[in-house]
């Protein structure tokens, strides 16, 4: 038996055990299992080892650990590196296990997927300015994918760390960040997208105004959030006329590479794979 899991805290409402033992069953991997475990920060260690040890041969993480995870491994690929964020857990050949983030390939292959005429992960920001809502755990994943961009507006509600995210991604060799008080925008940007948790309870509101893309068809307005489907940042966007985009396709193509790292397969995201997140 091969056992997956993926681990947070609260971890009830995480659906990636329902995308991979969906692949796992269409893939014929009959001996293997996904389950989700909620844990606490002192149980990071022992799911590590149960990883050197092959009890498990696969682990995500998931919030509030993909930082947490770090000191417990021996390796991180360049992504979870620079942005101190890991989401995948294997044992490499040597018995080594290996930290990976796998957000940064959702993040990327999904807006290549909706933005016309974009062909590979750094051309589809090339040029384009971007406003980025938040400094959270997920943000330098996505900040990651812009190193393209004209420029990338930063703004947050505590500032600092909107600025912290600057510093950081100066070291991968980004110099096209500015840091905007909570409140401002830029001008019309490509690319909107919403890191916040702002949005995660039905009735939240970011009460930041965009009247000003009224009509506007080529601004794409994107929230990491999925579930809901539609927050009231996306809501209000598609009543603009603004294209939309919730979080699904990045979770889902996180997924994909999770599993392809677990068993190199690289599973389809057809419909029938979309529409079981619904
Ligand atoms: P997670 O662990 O889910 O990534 P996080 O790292 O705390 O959560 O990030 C949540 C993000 O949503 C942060 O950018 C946070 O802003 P602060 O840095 O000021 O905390 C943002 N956020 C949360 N609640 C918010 C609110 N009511 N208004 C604006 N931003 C909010």
């Amino acid at each position: 038996m091969k056992k997956y899991l993926v681990i947070g805290n609260p971890i009830e409402h995480s659906l990636s055990p329902l995308i991979h033992n969906y692949w796992m069953k269409k893939y014929n991997l009959i001996d293997f299992i996904y389950e989700k475990r909620k844990v606490e920060e002192e149980d990071l260690g022992n799911i590590v080892d149960q990883i050197r040890s092959g009890e498990l041969n696969g682990v995500n993480i998931t919030v509030p650990f993909k930082k947490k995870i770090i000191p417990f491994l021996d390796k991180l690929d360049d992504y979870a590196k620079d942005t101190q964020s890991v989401n995948t857990l294997y044992k490499q050949f040597n018995g080594q296990v290996v930290g990976i983030n796998t957000d940064v390939h959702g993040f990327s292959q999904s807006v290549i997927e909706k933005i016309k005429g974009a062909t590979s992960r750094v051309s589809e920001h090339s040029g384009k300015n971007i406003f980025v809502l938040g400094a959270g755990g997920v943000t330098p994943s996505i900040v990651h994918t812009l190193s393209l961009a004209n420029k990338i507006y930063i703004t947050n509600r505590t500032k600092e760390n909107a600025e912290k995210l600057k510093n950081e991604a100066t070291k991968w060799g980004f110099r096209n960040i500015e840091v905007l008080d909570w409140g401002n925008k830029p001008q019309i940007c490509d690319l909107v997208v919403n890191t916040t948790s702002v949005g995660l309870k039905r009735e939240e509101n970011l009460n930041l105004n965009f009247k000003e893309y009224k009509n506007n068809k080529n601004t794409l307005f994107y929230d990491v959030i999925y579930n809901p489907k539609e927050t009231n940042f996306l809501k209000e966007a598609r009543l603009r006329g603004n294209k939309t985009m919730n979080g699904k396709m990045m979770f889902l193509y996180q997924a994909q590479l999770a599993f392809d790292t677990w068993t190199k397969i690289l599973p389809r995201i057809d419909n029938d794979t979309i529409s079981l997140l619904d």
